[in-house]
C-alpha cells in the first residue's frame, strides 16, 4: 500500500539490473510513493536489456554510466537533473562488484589490479558520484543519498574478499560525505548495510547459500527480503528522516546484535 511518501520528489537510481536486484524494487517502490525518478547504470549491464521493462513500468528514462568515469556521472547529473525537471531530492548508490571474487581469487592471493578495480567499482564510485553532484549544485536541500553496505566492512566473512573492504572504504565515504554535504546543503547521507540477498551480485559470493542459512538461523526475524530494504530506503528518502545522516544503518532481522540464537546452540549441544 502506498503512502505518498515521495510525492513530487526527484530521484536518481543505480544498480537496477534484473527483477532480483535491490534496486529494481527501490525504483517500484519509489514510483509507487510517487516519485519521478530516472535509472542508471553501467552500459554494459544496460546491454542485458532487462532494465527497460523497469523504466517502462515506473515511466523513468535510463541514463547510462560507468560509476568509475567521471565525465559518465557528470553527464548523469546534468541529464538527469533536465530530465527530472529540477535538482534531484535523493540518490541510490547499489553497486557492487570484485574480479577477485568474480574470479574465485582467495583473500590470500588477492590479484592487486583487480583489487583496485573492486575499489573503484564498489566504493570510490560513491565518492564520484557524489562528488559529481556536489560540483553542480545537483541534490536538492534536506536531499538523501542511499548506499548499500554489507557486515563483512565491521566483521570477516570468509569468502567476501576483498569486498570487505570495499564496504569498510563505502560506510567512511558515507560519513564524510555526510558531513561535507550536511554542512553545505542539509544533504543527508547514509549506508544501509542489508541482509543476505540473492541477487547477481549476492549469489556470486563463493558460500552464499552458508552465508544465508547462518544469517538466518542468527536473525530472530530472519534475513530481510530485498523488497523490505527497498522500503527502508524509501522512508530514508522521505521527510520522515530528515535528521539521520552519517550512519551505517542495519537492516537484517537483528543478525548483528546476536550473539548466538537457540536455533545455531542446538547444532553443539549435547545435553
Ligand atoms: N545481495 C546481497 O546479499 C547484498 C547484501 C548487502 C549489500 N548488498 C549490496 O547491494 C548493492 C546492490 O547489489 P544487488 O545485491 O542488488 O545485486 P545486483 O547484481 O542486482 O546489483 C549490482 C549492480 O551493480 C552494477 N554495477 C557494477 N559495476 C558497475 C559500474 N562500473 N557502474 C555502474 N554500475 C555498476 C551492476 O550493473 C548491477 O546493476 C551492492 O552494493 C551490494 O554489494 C548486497
Amino acid at each position: 500500500m502506498a503512502h505518498g511518501l515521495l510525492k513530487g520528489k526527484r530521484g536518481i537510481i543505480s544498480g537496477a539490473l534484473n527483477e532480483q536486484s535491490i534496486a529494481w524494487k527501490v525504483a517500484e517502490l519509489a514510483h509507487a510513493e510517487g516519485a519521478t525518478i530516472v535509472l542508471t547504470n553501467a552500459p554494459v549491464a544496460m546491454r542485458m536489456g532487462e532494465i527497460d521493462k523497469l523504466a517502462e513500468a515506473v515511466k523513468a528514462p535510463i541514463i547510462g554510466a560507468d560509476a568509475t568515469k567521471d565525465e559518465d556521472l557528470e553527464r548523469l547529473f546534468a541529464e538527469g537533473q533536465q530530465k527530472l525537471g529540477g535538482k534531484v531530492d535523493f540518490l541510490l548508490h547499489s553497486i557492487g562488484m570484485s574480479p577477485n571474487v568474480r574470479k574465485g581469487k582467495a583473500y590470500e592471493d588477492l590479484n592487486y589490479d583487480w583489487f583496485k578495480q573492486t575499489l573503484d567499482i564498489s566504493a570510490m564510485s560513491l565518492h564520484r558520484m557524489v562528488q559529481a553532484a556536489f560540483k553542480q549544485d545537483a541534490m536538492a536541500e534536506w536531499g538523501s543519498i542511499v548506499a548499500l553496505s554489507y557486515i563483512a566492512a565491521q566483521r570477516v566473512f570468509p569468502g567476501y574478499g576483498d569486498m570487505a573492504d570495499a564496504k569498510a572504504l563505502l560506510e567512511s565515504i558515507a560519513r564524510s560525505w555526510g558531513y561535507y554535504y550536511g554542512q553545505k546543503n542539509k544533504v543527508r547521507v547514509n549506508t544501509v548495510s542489508q541482509s543476505p540477498t540473492p541477487t547477481t551480485a549476492g549469489s556470486g559470493i563463493k558460500g552464499f547459500g552458508g552465508f544465508y542459512g547462518f544469517a538466518q538461523e542468527m536473525s530472530p526475524l530472519g534475513n530481510a527480503p530485498a523488497v523490505d530494504c527497498a522500503n527502508y530506503c524509501i522512508t530514508l528518502f522521505s521527510d520522515l528522516s530528515r535528521y539521520v545522516t552519517m550512519q551505517n544503518l542495519f537492516h537484517d532481522g537483528g543478525f548483528s546484535s546476536s550473539g548466538v540464537t537457540m536455533q545455531v546452540m542446538e547444532k553443539f549441544m549435547t545435553e
